[in-house]
């Protein structure tokens, strides 16, 4: 885990998405047709900077957690569980009461209070950017990317958090879907201060 959030501050976020903005700013993402996605939102903090930034280009925020800060059982190379991570910060205080209130003003974020192995989007739904921060058991990281990648736009672009940092599965997966993936992928972009890695999706393969 990165750096962790301060309880009194629930606008607050574990990555600091102000990088992940200036990717989307400076790749001019928004000119491409679709909406945002995040997998794992965690108290919001994240989710409404997304949907601050969304909301200038008239574009909705998926925003996809269980909100069930005990979901996820994965141990960081310390022994530290994420799940032990989030109760601690929480404070026995409900993740989800923490995140309306955070999100509470903004009318383009759509959440979608799930397992993120029970999500389907129709085809019809597009994508232009898509942040991957959820359950770090490499089966899910696998799970949210293609949750994210089949409905990515081309040009567009998906981030991983927790690559090449405490969680080695997480990168070892990243790697993997990189490898599998390489003739769809045109750049690779990693904040490495930040432990985020981006995939930009090739305009058109072949
Ligand atoms: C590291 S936190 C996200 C932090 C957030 N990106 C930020 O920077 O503030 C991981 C989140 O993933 C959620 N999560 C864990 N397992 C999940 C699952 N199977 N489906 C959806 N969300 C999940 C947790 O509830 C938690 O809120």
């Amino acid at each position: 885990m990165a750096e962790i959030p301060s309880p009194k501050d629930v606008t607050n976020d574990f990555v600091g998405y102000e990088v992940l903005v200036d990717f989307m700013e400076e790749r001019v993402l928004h000119e491409l047709e679709g909406d945002i996605i995040e997998i794992g939102a965690f108290i919001g903090g994240g989710t409404a900077k997304l949907a601050k930034y969304a909301q200038r280009f008239g574009k909705d925020v998926y925003a996809v957690d269980v909100f069930d800060p005990g979901h996820d059982k994965t141990r960081d190379t310390g022994g530290t569980r994420m799940c032990d991570i989030y109760e601690a910060f929480l404070q026995g205080r409900s993740q989800w009461e923490v995140y309306c209130e955070t999100t509470r003003g903004f009318d383009n974020i759509i959440t979608i209070d799930k397992d993120s192995r029970d999500v389907e989007f129709s085809q019809k739904q597009h994508f232009v950017f898509g942040f991957i921060d959820g359950n770090h058991d490499p089966e899910y990281v696998r799970n949210d990317f293609y949750l994210v990648w089949g409905n990515l736009v081309p040009g567009g672009s998906v981030g991983f958090h927790d690559y090449d940092f405490d969680l080695p599965e997480v990168t070892e997966t990243v790697d993997s879907i990189i490898a599998e993936h390489k003739d769809e992928i045109d750049d690779i972009h990693e904040i490495k201060g930040k432990y985020i890695i981006l995939l930009t999706k090739k305009r058109s393969v072949g």
